[in-house]
């Protein structure tokens, strides 16, 4: 059985034809058990589930929320609890007030919408920084020449987003949490993504599917090519579905779209 692991915006939703196609493709494969997917995505949980009718979303075996902090297992519904394990073990090293000291004075900033701001995870926007590339380098400065190195993990995605969150959290490692409480094969782990928050996804898979529409701090992985990374020349759905097609997940049809 093989593990897609997938980010949603701007890998799988961009494209609406594209993500039909692909998503009845990964709705046949799951049906032949073939393929366990999962949603690893910044967005709630809410936003994910509304996304399946509204969207055209795939509906995948596990979804991983919140930038990697929350971890969710079907049935879904919008109210449910996260996975409680997950939680728990994140919860143990992480202060939410430790994490915005972090933040202290930086220019430009703004926090989320409070929403995107949980026990585990601070979440602002940077782009309104005089050099917001410049802002996220001391965040992360900041906690590297801190005693609590080990237990913070910056996050910064599209020149916009930064996420402080556990350092134990993170889509790469709720992915490996997951593929051990189901007992998955991680050697037939592929990941796809477009921006910063899904690096460590690509950190822990075998094989991994980056977008065209990817951001800079994604195609930087160019820098370390192997095999098993696959740079797509389609955006979005057109690019994940091009990706599966070259490590043989999805065979080549007469109508498999391109560009
Ligand atoms: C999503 C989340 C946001 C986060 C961003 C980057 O957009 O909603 O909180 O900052 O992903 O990880
Ligand atoms: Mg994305």
């Amino acid at each position: 059985m093989w593990v897609l692991a997938t980010d949603i915006d701007n890998t799988l939703t961009g494209q609406e034809t594209a993500l039909r196609e692909l998503a009845a493709q990964l709705d046949a494969l799951q049906r032949q058990e073939l393929l366990f997917l999962i949603l690893a995505t910044g967005r709630r949980l809410e936003q994910v589930l509304s996304g399946f009718a509204g969207e055209g979303l795939p509906r995948p075996k596990a979804i991983i929320s919140q930038v990697g902090t929350e971890i969710y297992l079907p049935p879904f519904a919008p109210e449910m609890a996260p996975l409680a394990a997950w939680k728990e073990r994140l919860l143990r090293s992480f202060s939410r007030r430790r994490a915005l000291r972090f933040l202290e004075g930086i220019e430009g900033l703004e926090m989320q919408p409070e929403m995107y701001n949980t026990a585990l995870k601070v979440s602002v926007f940077l782009h309104r920084a005089p050099d917001p590339e410049a802002a996220a380098a001391l965040v992360r400065e900041r906690v590297a020449a801190s005693d609590a190195d080990d237990q913070y993990r910056v996050v910064w995605s599209s020149g916009k987003h930064l996420d402080i969150i556990p350092a134990q959290a993170g889509k790469g490692n709720a992915i490996q949490f997951l593929l051990e409480h189901k007992s998955l094969d991680a050697q037939r782990l592929v990941v796809a993504g477009d921006s910063g928050n899904d690096l460590s996804m690509f950190r822990v898979a075998p094989r991994g599917i980056v977008v065209a529409n990817a951001q800079p701090e994604l195609q930087r992985l160019r820098d370390e090519a192997h095999e098993g990374l696959f740079f797509a020349t389609a955006e979005c759905a057109a690019g994940v579905a091009q990706g599966l097609r070259h490590f043989g997940i999805l065979r080549e049809t007469s109508s498999a779209r391109e560009s």
